[in-house]
């Protein structure tokens, strides 16, 4: 807890944070202020980052405290830098042109554009459905579907590591939430057996993702689907950070595992790799569109995705469905695998299989936040993460690769690190 002393900056996590006792619902938020300002004061808050620049390779950010970094840029989500990319501008300007800024409505009203029509219709036969519904945000489109399915008498069977859409969508439509460790199939079956055995006439959804945020490893989706088809439950997979990126036609891990199309329900986001805000979830189901616009909170009571969203996102399907999506691909897969290999071969632990995130392993909250301080200084741009979103001392860089990332940058990165790395070292050995 925020005691007031230096150390503060060094030590705890947000967990320590969120639950502060006192009838004051305002001041309950005081000590959290305070462990910031004490991060900030010290040059350890590398959060809530301005950028002063396009998303780019390079980039320019502003730190909470003030402080300018230019330079490689490893922080942002741009897949296939298709946020720069000039069609996609045009896109962009046709759209507001024709129907201008604003979709001003639910889409269950007349939120809905010619665009946000076609984005629906292309992503389905893109993505092997018979239908598929778009909304504003990923966030949405994960908690959404969840929440709109499952009832309080039925149960969620969920790997632990789910983004936090798909957990807060669990937890907030059923008290029967079963997380299961990370990617074992061996503990869904036992639990499926179990729920089936004691509820034989409950729904049960079960949720994970093709390509974890925070560890960039991957689940034998083939044998889960068979599972869930075996004890009567419902697969729903988040495909936010592959599709579009991975594949030799962009489908994602859903293409290498020949999968196309045969997974009960997918979700995404296109905030990764179509350039822009707004997600999608897609079934063969015929009453999925309308059981989404009439009863999923985050679409029903929420403006539908703009056209200028909607626009962006065709533009960007375009790309990564025609040749250039194919080089991209393979640029993005080559910027991952120097980005890897060049960490391992200084030293450092890198997890997961080779998508556009590479976890880099730091160990616990000091050295984290110190390694992350240098690299700020060293004009390097890149996010850490900590508990509580990762278990304790296993803090990490997620480093976000696009496919035009090089191996200049790449290299003044690993040598900052490096470098980084052995002077903290050194001083902790001084320091005992
Ligand atoms: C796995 C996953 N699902 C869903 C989301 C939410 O997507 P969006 O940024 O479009 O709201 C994210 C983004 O953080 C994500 O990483």
């Amino acid at each position: 807890m925020f005691d007031g002393s230096g150390n503060a900056a060094f030590s705890g996590t947000l967990a320590d944070y969120i639950s502060a006792k006192g009838p004051d619902l305002l001041a309950r938020w005081d000590a959290h202020q305070d462990w910031f300002d004490a991060r900030m004061g010290r040059g350890v808050d590398p959060y809530c980052k301005v950028a002063l620049t396009r998303t780019g390779t390079l980039a320019q950010s502003r730190l909470r405290c003030g402080r300018v970094v230019e330079g490689p840029n490893f922080a942002s989500q741009d897949y296939l830098n298709l946020s720069s990319h000039p069609a996609i501008a045009e896109a962009a300007r046709n759209a507001i042109n024709e129907f201008g800024v604003h979709s001003a409505g639910s889409s269950a009203l007349m939120g809905c554009t010619a665009l946000s029509e076609e984005l629906e219709r292309r992503l389905a036969a893109f993505l092997g459905y018979s239908d598929c519904t778009v909304f504003p945000t990923g966030w949405g489109a994960g908690y959404g579907i969840v929440k709109t399915l499952v009832r309080p008498d039925d149960h969620v069977v969920i790997d632990c590591l789910s983004h936090a859409c798909l957990q807060e969508g669990a937890r907030n439509a059923t008290r029967n939430v079963h997380a299961f460790p990370h990617l074992s199939n061996d503990a869904v079956a036992r639990r499926l057996t179990r729920i089936r055995d004691e509820n034989p006439d409950a729904g049960i959804l079960v949720v994970t993702e093709t390509v974890f945020s925070m560890d960039s490893d991957v689940p034998n989706l083939r044998e889960l689907q068979a599972l869930c088809r075996r004890h009567g439950a419902t697969l729903l997979v988040d495909v936010a950070h592959d599709l579009g990126a991975i594949g030799p036609t962009g489908r994602g891990y859903l293409e290498l595992m020949n999968l196309v199309g045969q997974v009960d329900i997918v979700m995404g986001s296109f905030s990764k790799t179509f350039a822009t805000n707004g997600g999608f979830v897609a079934s063969n189901h015929r009453a999925m569109k309308l059981m989404l616009r009439g009863h999923c909170g985050p679409l029903l009571f929420s403006n539908a995705i703009s056209p200028v969203q909607a626009a962006i996102a065709l533009a960007a399907l375009d790309i990564v469905q025609g040749e250039e999506g194919a080089e991209l691909r393979g640029q993005l897969l080559a910027s991952s695998v120097a980005l890897r290999s060049a960490f391992k071969d200084a030293g450092f632990k890198v997890g997961g299989q080779p998508t556009a995130i590479v976890p880099i392993y730091l160990g616990d909250a000091r050295t984290s936040r110190l390694m992350t301080r240098e690299m700020h200084e060293a004009g390097i741009l890149v996010n850490l993460v900590e508990h509580p979103a990762v278990a304790r001392n296993a803090c990490r860089w997620r480093a976000q690769v696009m496919a035009k990332h090089d191996l200049e940058q790449v290299g003044r990165f690993v040598s900052a690190a490096a470098a980084a790395r052995d002077r903290i070292s050194k001083e902790i050995s001084c320091a005992t």
